[in-house]
């Protein structure tokens, strides 16, 4: 019988990192279930709680489906499945890792773990990565008085290796951004110093990359080696992020690897193969939103870049296109989904549920009309072009009356996303506006809805996102693709046997 491990999931988001080790976890001869998962925000814990409470069952309950393909507000659980709701509760835990009293808590929950589970633990998780992000680094270096030893974010990490200190788990997975292999802190690199950290902590740890081979000699691999690019893993998104697997020393000794623990890269998913079976949907107007009116607007729009002698022939034969369509989508949501059965085989498997017949958190956003007609732009001309335009290569009219725009910062401040490659990275940006992500589909003018978002991020389609939709495009953008995480976690327990 193969052993059981537990799974303990830190800063756990929306629980994209645990939903992959979950699922690996449901293969018999590989058991793995998360017992504790820790996160601060007040909506990603309801999102964890409510897919912890699904886990709980072999499949999940009639009445989740119900709910969801009828579109009914979901039952009170706690009232339906009392006992299943508590475990939820019990496993899913609003904590603030690193305020008084929270790791005397947990140092308890830890304990009483590695004795049941004889010690196969694995601790995953990744620490918030604001002030590592080049985006978050750029911000705080306008920050009067800003002094990177002072913002604790930086140190947030320490509080994993504080409960790796003390689970001692067979293996750790940490996520973090491409950024915190270049950040400075006390004029040294943060990065080393984490590794280091990570070396030392417990019984001691083998640190070892996940895309790259580890070094033959046992040395440490070098930094940029423990890089994964999301994309050669068969997600839709180049997402680069550091991810450090730690075996823990006496297992580490045991383990003969022959190549990258990830398998060699796989061949990029696109775009327009993971969107292409979602219903076609208009974006609204801000203001006075009907689908008469955002028509209007939209072909007002179209008529002007077919106008503009500022524009490129081929984007004002798209504009034209557009203005003179009479088939433009008339919904702004729709859970009516088309069969197409475009997806690459592995991820229709990973992402549908036969049970679903409905698409969930597909409903798009409103826009003022010039926002309108720049995704009408954009979009064109990545048609057109096989690019994204820079802002400099909008005609005038289009150009946001923004202060900075001539500084080059927001050269690509409208961003078409290409359908035939993997998308840019889904940021939590995207719960701001929209701009980095338009849609490439001309026609539907707009940008993407959080289930595309979480399309991207291989969010399976039965996963729903608690909260207000800037909290949901939030959670989406922060995760790690719950797909990625899955080869993570299969190759991980293979390692440990
Ligand atoms: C990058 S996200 C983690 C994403 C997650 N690993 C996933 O795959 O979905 C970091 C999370 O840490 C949470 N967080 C930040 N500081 C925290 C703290 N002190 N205690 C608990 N959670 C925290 C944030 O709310 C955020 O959801």
């Amino acid at each position: 019988m193969p052993e059981d491990f537990a799974i303990i999931d830190l800063f756990a988001g929306p629980g994209g990192l645990g939903e992959g080790f979950s699922q690996a976890g449901r293969d018999p001869g590989a058991p793995m279930k998360i017992k504790l998962s820790v996160e601060m925000d007040d909506h990603a814990i309801q999102t964890l709680q409510l897919r912890a409470f699904l886990r709980s069952f072999d499949e999940f309950p009639q009445e989740y489906h119900d709910a969801l393909n009828c579109g009914s507000p979901l039952p009170d659980w706690a009232d339906l499945y009392p006992a299943n709701w508590k475990l939820a509760k019990e496993e899913a835990r609003q904590r603030v890792l690193g305020e008084s009293g929270v790791f005397e808590e947990l140092a308890v929950e830890l304990d009483r773990t590695r004795e049941d589970y004889n010690g196969n633990t694995i601790l995953i998780g990744g620490p918030p990565c604001q002030a590592y992000s080049l985006v978050g680094r750029a911000r705080n270096k306008g920050k009067a008085g800003y002094v990177p030893e002072d913002d604790h974010r930086h140190f947030l990490y320490r509080e994993y290796v504080r409960i790796l200190d003390r689970l001692r788990p067979a293996a750790f997975v940490m996520e973090n951004v491409k950024g915190m292999l270049s950040s400075q802190v006390d004029g040294g690199g943060i990065f080393s110093r984490v590794l280091d950290d990570l070396e030392v902590a417990g019984d001691g740890y083998h640190l070892l990359p996940l895309s790259k081979p580890a070094p033959s000699d046992g040395s440490r691999a070098a930094a940029r080696d423990f890089l994964i690019k999301a994309e050669d893993h068969g997600v839709p998104q180049a997402r680069h992020r550091v991810i450090i697997l730690g075996v823990r020393s006496d297992l580490a000794k045991k383990i003969e690897l022959e190549g990258p623990i990830l398998g060699s890269p796989q061949s990029p998913v696109t775009v327009a193969e993971v969107l292409r079976d979602l219903p076609r949907v208009r974006s609204g107007l801000s203001r006075g939103d009907d689908a008469d009116a955002w028509l209007a607007a939209v072909q007002a729009q179209a008529s002007a870049i077919a106008a503009s002698d500022a524009a490129p022939q081929e984007v004002r034969e798209i504009a034209r296109a557009v203005a003179g369509a009479n088939r433009l989508p008339r919904l702004r949501s729709s859970s009516r989904r088309k069969r197409s059965g475009e997806l690459p085989a592995q991820l229709a498997d990973w992402l549908l549920d036969d049970r679903l017949e409905v698409v969930l958190q597909h409903e798009t956003r409103g826009h003022i009309p010039d926002d309108l007609g720049r995704y009408l732009f954009s979009s064109a001309f990545t048609r057109a072009f096989g690019r994204s335009p820079k802002l400099a290569e909008f005609p005038e009219f289009l150009q946001p009356a923004h202060r900075n725009r001539r500084s080059g910062d927001f050269a690509d401040r409208f961003r078409t996303q290409r359908s035939d490659r993997p998308s840019t990275t889904v940021t939590s940006h995207i719960s701001k506006d929209g701009h980095y992500f338009i849609h490439p589909d001309t026609m539907q003018c707009r940008s993407l809805t959080v289930r595309e978002a979480a399309r991207l991020q291989t969010f399976p389609d039965n996963y729903l996102f608690c909260g207000p939709r800037t909290k949901q495009y939030h959670q989406v953008g922060n995760a790690v693709p719950p797909y990625l995480a899955f080869q993570i976690a299969k190759a991980v327990r293979r390692l440990l046997g």
